[in-house]
């Protein structure tokens, strides 16, 4: 039962994520990137990536989905899809492994990186960033 409703969500999740690519604004790289990012309270943020004319304060897909979240009032997340315009699955850059790292806990948040047509690579945060620097090495300060 379990884990039907995993696979739902996985499903939804990932096709999310194809749909949130539609808004992209990438007019410099022409690649498109979309994000669903799954709440504990069970609502799903959509995220594109958001490019600019000066590069550096382009925003990717993840991220624009996470700060949608945490400025609504979410703060634990369950997994994430992330789905680009290549033939390859995408990988999310290191920027947003840091910044998801922030918010999920890495042996439990899952992302779903989607590849051709909705075929998926699962990995942990922890997979994805291992060793990471985080809360724990400020606070111990
Ligand atoms: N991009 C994302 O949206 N997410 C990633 O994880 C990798 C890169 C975007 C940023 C830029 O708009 C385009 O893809 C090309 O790098």
């Amino acid at each position: 039962m379990r884990e039907e409703k995993d696979e739902r969500l996985e499903k939804e999740l990932i096709k999310e994520a194809i749909r949130a690519k539609e808004f992209s604004y990438s007019p410099y790289s022409n690649f498109r990137v979309g994000a669903a990012l799954l709440a504990k309270s069970g609502k799903i943020y959509t995220g594109c990536n958001i490019e600019n004319a000066a590069y550096s304060p382009t925003n990717c897909a993840e991220r624009t989905a996470v700060f949608k979240a945490v400025s609504e009032g979410e703060k634990e997340f369950v997994a994430i899809a992330v789905a680009g315009d290549g033939e390859d699955y995408l990988a999310p850059c290191g920027v947003c492994r840091q910044v998801l790292r922030e918010f999920c806990d890495p042996d439990q948040f899952c992302v779903f990186m989607v590849g051709k047509g909705e075929n998926c690579q699962k990995m942990t945060l922890g997979e994805l960033l291992p060793a990471a620097f985080s809360k724990k090495d400020v606070k111990s300060k």
